[in-house]
């Protein structure tokens, strides 16, 4: 067991209630042998950013814009895990897509949480709300959220935990997204930190086993 805890930054493009979801984790000691050292916004005024300096975490917003490519934006936020000796890149709602030249940098240290039962609703163009439009225009009965680690292909990565929920026939993108948030997203990312924090998370021929 190693002395000093495992160091976390979180990406995060909007609300960040499951930034909000790792902050209660760490604060409740579900998460012990890792701390969220740095969190990263790609869009200024992210409320995301607000939950983070609340809880005493430093932040720094990274703008494409400004940078002027995708490269310069990438090569920014590497910096920024250089400079901060981040171990663990945890994806909580970032919209950006990260090229190969960023994810080949930390391979099996990039975790996102999607908001589908991957490899459902899930690649280029499925983020936020869409997801649970196109799950209802499918009339799926079951939907739920995934965690799984990041490679160079959008999606694809071997899957760590995965947690279904309930479709209401009354259900609207907004209600359904609400409740695979609370019922799947807030309890299986923090659960995922965990685990890789705590050396639990195995990675053999694209699956993941958990020691
Ligand atoms: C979450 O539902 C997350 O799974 C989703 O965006 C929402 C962000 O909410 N992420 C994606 O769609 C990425 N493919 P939050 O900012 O409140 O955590």
């Amino acid at each position: 067991m190693r002395e000093n805890p495992v160091k976390i930054a979180v990406l995060v493009s909007g609300g960040g209630t499951n930034l909000q979801a790792l902050i209660d984790a760490q604060e409740s000691g579900i998460i012990k042998s890792g701390k969220i050292e740095l969190v990263i916004a790609n869009n200024s005024g992210d409320y995301a950013l607000e939950r983070a300096a609340k809880a005493g975490i430093k932040t720094a917003t990274v703008l494409k814009k400004e940078l002027g490519s995708a490269e310069a934006f990438e090569q920014k936020i590497k910096d920024l895990l250089t400079e901060n000796g981040i171990e663990i890149i945890v994806l909580a709602g970032f919209m950006a897509i990260l090229s190969e030249n960023f994810t080949k940098d930390y391979p099996k240290r990039i975790i996102n949480v999607h908001p589908a039962l991957i490899p459902s609703f899930c690649g280029k163009g499925f983020y936020g709300l869409h997801v649970h439009e196109v799950a209802l225009e499918k009339g799926v009965k079951v939907s739920g959220a995934t965690v799984h680690i990041v490679i160079p292909e959008c999606d694809a990565g071997p899957i760590v935990l995965q947690r279904a929920v309930e479709v209401k026939q009354d259900d609207t993108p907004e209600t359904l997204q609400l409740r695979i948030m609370q019922e799947a997203e807030w309890k299986i990312l923090p659960e995922a930190v965990r685990l890789f924090c705590d050396g639990k998370i195995e990675v053999k021929e694209n699956k993941v086993y958990i020691k």
